[in-house]
């Protein structure tokens, strides 16, 4: 069978290969092939195990893997065959040098750009898929123009919007698609090849363009306003503790507000993931750079509260549990970063984690996906920590469960089974807002939400 465009993705991620499932599924006409420098992963994907839980995302693969989507360590002949190339690499947070701990480590980026420079022998399209500092583009550009074989190169830029846990919906039916060129004649004609691809499936009003700059800038920026709300949100739960107001009942009130939206307003342990941190870093870097340092400090402010956030709720735990945690069995139920995921990058859970640990408490730790992924964060303490599938196992003989993670399941566990196989006084620190803690406190229970009064036997 001939296809009407030969599409590669570079990077067989979270984003890789969801994205380009999507695309193989709504657009049979098309050959879509996904290269990875990492063998397993690209194992795993042509395996019945894929290497990421998302929930509809097997059942897209199974239908399209081996007809029109491919995967494949092959990176070089993938580069050749190719018309149109996204790149979708990581681009973790810097751990050394200048600017580390702060700016995007780009040297997986860069060495996408020279690979496709060394083996393209025909002019491409190259699609930034991977979330990058502004400007990056004028660096691919620079790269890849710096060979003189004569084959061209357009860049644009496409931001991915999807959120782990809801991605096959978010891509399937996505707020808006966002394509970033040069607003040159070969500029925009790229533009419009890779806006026909998304046309198939997505209406046309929602496929919005823009400057490539703009379009960078934007993805930095959305998650940055998203972050912010949690963060503000946060911030406002503190002070409900401390006044007996329900952070619940404030973010409806706020949240009717239609010039403020009622999403996004769910106070928590705080955000995780792999993007809100490192993206906000990544802006805060930039603006120190341009000499903003007002600009820079205001969002670096989004991340302080997201750690104290995390740092209150052990001072919390330990306040609550008579000043001292050492001996104490907690359970903490979910480590994922948020439920619909077994990705634990950036979880809250981590730093509670090791928290405790540090505390001298004994830990256990129950999540239905992200077990194996706990024991690899972790490896360094694991000897410390149980690591058990079962909740009801999990919570036996503790003192106290924390809610990391809000897994639809806990809120339908028995509680009144769990009451009776826990040490006395039993706590529960819910970190999620996500149980019935009026049930909870009748069962026995000293129940301490987030942002909300607690209830408490003494
Ligand atoms: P990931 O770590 O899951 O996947 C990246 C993959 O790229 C890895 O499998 C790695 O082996 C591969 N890779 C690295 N260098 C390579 C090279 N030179 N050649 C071939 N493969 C190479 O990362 P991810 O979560 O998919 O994120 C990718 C990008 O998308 C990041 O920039 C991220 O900020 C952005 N993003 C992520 C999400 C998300 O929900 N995870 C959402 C939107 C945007
Ligand atoms: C985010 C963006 O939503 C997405 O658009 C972008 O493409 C990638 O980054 P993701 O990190 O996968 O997606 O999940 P998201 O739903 O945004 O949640 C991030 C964190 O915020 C999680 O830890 C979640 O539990 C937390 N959160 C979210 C809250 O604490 N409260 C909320 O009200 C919403």
């Amino acid at each position: 069978m001939t296809f009407e465009k030969n599409i590669l993705c570079i990077g067989a991620g979270y984003v890789g290969g969801p994205t380009m499932a999507m695309i193989a599924y709504k657009c049979p006409q098309y050959r879509v092939t996904v290269v990875d420098t990492n063998p397993e992963r690209i194992t795993a994907w042509n395996s019945d195990t894929l290497p990421i839980f998302e929930p509809g995302l097997d059942e897209i693969v199974k239908k399209v893997r081996g007809r029109n989507l491919f995967f494949s360590t092959q990176i070089e002949r993938g580069i050749q065959e190719a018309g149109i190339i996204f790149v979708s690499v990581n681009t973790p947070i810097k751990t050394f040098g200048a600017g580390a701990g702060m700016a995007a480590d780009l040297q997986y980026w860069e060495k996408t750009a020279l690979q496709i420079r060394e083996a393209s022998q025909s002019d491409k399209i190259i699609v930034e898929k991977s979330t990058l500092p502004v400007k990056t583009a004028l660096a691919m550009e620079r790269i890849l123009t710096a060979t003189a074989n004569g084959v061209h190169f357009d860049i644009l830029s496409n931001p991915e919007f999807m959120a782990e846990g809801t991605g096959i919906r978010d891509l399937e039916t996505p707020d808006r698609v966002l394509i970033g060129s040069r607003e040159t004649s070969a500029g925009i004609k790229a533009r419009d090849e890779l806006l026909e691809i998304y046309a198939n499936w997505v209406p046309r009003e929602r496929i919005i363009t823009s400057n490539i700059w703009s379009s960078e800038l934007s993805k930095l920026v959305s998650n940055a306003f998203l972050a912010q709300r949690i963060s503000s949100i946060n911030a406002i739960s503190s002070l409900c503790e401390k006044t007996e107001a329900d952070v619940t009942e404030v973010a409806r009130a706020v949240g009717m507000d239609s010039r403020l939206g009622d999403k996004f307003l769910n106070a928590s342990i705080g955000f995780g993931g792999s993007c809100f941190k490192k993206d906000l870093l990544n802006l805060v870097y930039l603006c120190r750079q341009y000499g903003l340092e007002e600009v820079a400090d205001y969002w670096e402010g989004v991340i302080r509260i997201n750690d104290y956030q995390k740092e209150r709720f052990i001072l919390n735990m330990l306040d609550t549990m008579f000043n001292t945690l050492a001996g104490k069995k907690i359970c903490l139920f979910g480590f994922a970063f948020k439920a619909n995921t077994g990705d634990t990058r950036e979880s809250p859970a981590i730093y509670v984690s090791r928290r405790l640990v540090e505390e001298r408490s004994e830990l256990v730790i129950t999540d239905p996906r992200a077990l194996i992924n706990a024991q690899t964060d972790l490896a360094d303490i694991k000897e410390k920590i149980d690591f058990i599938e079962d909740p009801y196992e999990a919570a036996a003989g503790c003192d106290a469960i924390a809610v990391m993670t809000e897994w639809d399941m806990y809120a339908e566990l028995d509680f009144e089974k769990i009451y009776e196989n826990m040490r006395k006084p039993a706590f529960i620190f819910d970190g999620r807002n996500i149980l019935d803690h009026r049930n909870l406190f009748d069962t026995g229970f000293n129940v301490f939400p987030v942002g909300k009064p607690s209830l408490t036997h003494f």
